[in-house]
């Protein structure tokens, strides 16, 4: 009977196999029979993405270049548009391609869809302090179903940078400092977005980027040159690309530094030989916003003509915004600079992507007013919006458990601009939220309790509410509510303070050098705290603050990020303990700007912290630590390990075990993490690395064995030359709560012919 059903299963594979196979095969006919019927300039169109420039339901734009745009749409120049969004507009513009162009091929619409789309979802940053892949997939899918019901096909995320700089402004894209947490987001962010049927009404293609290193900028100063060797290169930075490719990724976006002195847009290297070459990517790749061109500014290329060069012939196949292939490429093939071969190549992919999501079937399948009606903010998305929410909060600190609070009979003051502010918690990257469409912090709060609740602004964080290209004008002098504030903490059970940053001084261009809180909320903080000692600070922010002083006197913290459209209902969940907080954190906080970069797994050095007198590496003048580790997060119960066991000592898999116990009043969520060290090998290996997580659920005074296995996967590293290889020797092994302290247990891997090969690249 076994033999039967298993032999009925392969038999069910093969077919299916051979059924994708064939359909495959098909498609890439169908793709060489269509390339073959272009012409130069057709293929280049399709090279071609121009940013939504007028408005398609109106007449022919009369300004030259908008006509002369508007123009190359209806001759097959433009194989994409981005920042077109809607039904109508999008059908309008499509219209313009497909009715007029000679082959009628139909455009890709893509758009930054970071954390929802209407319905907005926690910034990426806070998602990943989630550690719940599931919810992270599912916050995903909603964007992508809203997204694709108002017309559109692509995303520009997820961003998989790792980065170890909280000055950068971006970190709040992505998923923080470390490599194998921000892998598994990758994943689940990609299948999310394309689900497994790119042709269903729900799903869009996404996009990996920045490819490469865009976090490893110098300074955190957005767009700075990055110089990094390669063992961080293959071990830290490119990992998380590649679980995206693994994970079927349809498109890469590439960015918009240098690497080791080469643009990234213009680096053959990493996108023909290690994308399209040793990782056999056959999706495309779109450039950064006019990267293309920036190569003049770097320094790399002479004028317009020779970018255009460098970027098609590194293997950048789709040109945003920078019009630069539509000007040069064809003189560039005709003067035998870039092969007419790789121009057919980087159609095909384009084709290929553009095949897969159904738009040559009906080029207008996105386009469904109906469906854009109902799907935008459905009732399921904003519950999917509330529960990501909830498990994106972190509780850094709660002495003497000082929350939950009560949700009666109590007198709470609440302080802070960022309390009643509906836009801010929507974060960066919001490109179809309604303005003021957050359940501000004060709304939530009430919408919960049955508190008395008095609520005093203190003075504005910012000047004004910033524009999407203007930096954020923090207020230092208008000192206005300062002192009402103060005297309204007077006499309160409990303040609770909302600080932190607006939602628009994080994100793209957003870099800061001081990350403390902004303005003046920490003459604000230490003010109230010397009139009411019981505060609890509700922190708002895109990235980790330097926290110092509120950490050594505020008995309570609360990190809430900025948490999208469910911001108050969720924070007010926590707050009054309807929900158990069980996020940790992604990125480490360092103690201060000197600290950075600052990450958990770094190397020990020949002269590790605690050495003899001052001759080891560390600071004079302050601790090595962080202020709260990676992977750090409190509860409203407490978690005992014990028991941490390795079976199978010598051999892979490495089957590794602790017991968990929920030794609180409260049931609550853990995530349990494990961390290897690899203690001797050939490229020196961190003091510490992430290999394996799981969150687990547990009741008050329930334990859970939990269990880990190491494969190849995890056990091995890249050496000096990108190979991937597996040692023999001793390793260390940590499970707890967090980076910083857990149970403790050692294995000796014995291999057969020591170094592995590259089998898990
Ligand atoms: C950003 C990209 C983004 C693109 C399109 C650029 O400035 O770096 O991440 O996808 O703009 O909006």
């Amino acid at each position: 009977m076994r033999y039967l059903f298993s032999k009925l299963l392969r038999l069910g594979l093969f077919f299916l196999f051979s059924i994708l196979a064939t359909m495959a095969f098909c498609q890439e006919k169908k793709i060489k029979k269509l390339l073959k019927k272009m012409t130069l300039e057709e293929k280049i169109g399709q090279m071609n993405q121009n940013n939504g420039f007028f408005d398609a339901t109106g007449p022919k734009p009369t300004e030259d270049w908008k006509a002369r745009r508007y123009e190359s749409i209806q001759k097959g120049g433009v194989g994409s548009m981005l920042n077109v969004r809607g039904v109508e507009k999008i059908r309008a513009m499509q219209k313009l391609a497909v009715e007029n162009s000679r082959l009628g091929i139909p455009m890709i619409f893509g758009l930054d869809v970071i954390h929802g789309h209407k319905t907005i979802m926690p910034i990426p940053l806070a998602e990943s302090a989630s550690w719940d892949l599931k919810a992270i997939k599912k916050s995903a899918e909603v964007a992508a179903a809203e997204a694709a019901a108002e017309g559109l096909n692509w995303t520009f995320a997820p961003m998989v940078d790792i980065s170890r700089d909280a000055r950068w402004g971006r970190v709040m894209e992505g998923a923080g400092e470390d490599t194998y947490l921000a892998s598994r987001i990758a994943e689940a962010r990609v299948r999310g977005f394309q689900g497994t049927d790119l042709k269903s009404e729900k799903t869009i293609a996404a996009c990996a980027k920045h490819f490469a290193a865009y976090g490893f900028i110098e300074s955190g100063k957005d767009y700075n040159t990055a110089d990094v060797g390669t063992s961080t290169l293959y071990n830290i930075i490119l990992p998380p690309f590649k679980a995206a490719k693994d994970a079927g990724v349809r498109t890469f976006m590439n960015s918009f530094n240098e690497l080791n002195g080469v643009p990234a847009t213009g680096n053959k290297w990493l996108q023909r030989d290690i994308l399209k070459g040793e990782w056999n990517f056959d999706g495309f790749m779109v450039s950064d916003w006019a990267s293309i061109k920036e190569m003049m500014s770097h320094g790399y290329a002479t004028d317009g003509k020779h970018c255009a060069e460098l970027a098609a012939n590194a293997g950048s196949d789709m040109d945003m915004e920078s019009d630069l292939y539509i000007q040069f490429l064809k003189a560039l093939v005709e003067e035998g600079k870039v092969k007419e071969s790789d121009i057919d190549d980087a159609v095909h992919r384009i084709l290929r992507v553009k095949m897969e999501l159904g738009l040559f079937d009906d080029p207008y399948k996105y386009c469904d007013e109906e469906r854009e009606k109902n799907t935008l903010g459905h009732p399921d998305h904003v519950k999917a919006a509330l529960d990501m929410a909830k498990k994106s909060i972190v509780l850094l600190k709660n002495k003497n458990n000082l929350l939950p609070i009560p949700k009666s009979g109590k007198k709470i003051t609440v302080i802070g601009d960022l309390a009643d502010d509906k836009t801010s918690p929507l974060g960066n990257w919001r490109l179809a939220a309604e303005e003021e469409s957050a359940v501000s912090f004060l709304e939530g709060l009430k919408e919960y309790s049955g508190n008395e609740i008095t609520y005093s602004a203190g003075p504005k964080v910012l000047m004004k509410s910033p524009g999407f290209a203007e930096s954020s004008e923090v207020n230092m002098t208008d000192r206005t509510g300062f002192d009402e504030a103060v005297k309204a903490a007077k006499g309160a059970d409990i303040v609770l303070m909302v600080l932190g940053e607006h939602g628009m001084q994080s994100g793209e261009g957003r870099s800061r050098s001081e990350i403390g809180l902004p303005g003046l909320q920490q003459e604000l903080l230490e003010a109230v705290f010397e009139i009411n000692k019981s505060v609890v600070l509700v922190l708002t922010n895109g990235r980790p603050l330097t926290i110092t002083w509120a950490n050594d006197s505020i008995p309570a913290i609360l990190e809430t990020w900025h948490l999208g459209n469910q911001n108050g209902n969720a924070i007010a969940q926590v707050l009054y303990g309807d929900y158990n907080p069980s996020g940790k954190l992604p990125m480490s906080f360092p103690r201060s700007v000197g600290q950075i970069p600052i990450y958990y797994n770094y190397k020990n050095t020949g002269r590790p912290p605690g050495g003899w007198g001052v001759f080891n590496s560390h600071y004079n003048d302050q601790s090595t630590e962080p202020l709260y580790p990676f992977g750090y997060g409190l509860s409203y119960t407490t978690f005992d390990y014990s028991e941490l066991k390795v079976e199978k000592q010598t051999q892979i898999p490495v089957s590794i075990s602790v017991n968990v116990k929920n030794t609180g009043k409260v049931a609550g969520e853990e995530v349990v993490q494990l961390y290897i060290r690899d203690l001797v090998a050939s490229v020196t290996r961190p003091i510490k690395e992430l290999k394996g997580f799981k969150k687990i659920n547990l009741q008050p005074g329930e334990s859970k064995i939990v269990e880990f296995s190491l494969t190849e996967k995890e056990l091995g590293f890249f050496d000096n030359q990108g190979k991937y290889i597996i040692e023999p020797g001793d390793f260390a092994v940590m499970i707890g709560g967090n980076s910083k302290k857990g149970q403790q247990g050692r294995f000796k891997l014995q291999l057969e012919g020591a170094n592995h090969s590259d089998s898990e690249k």
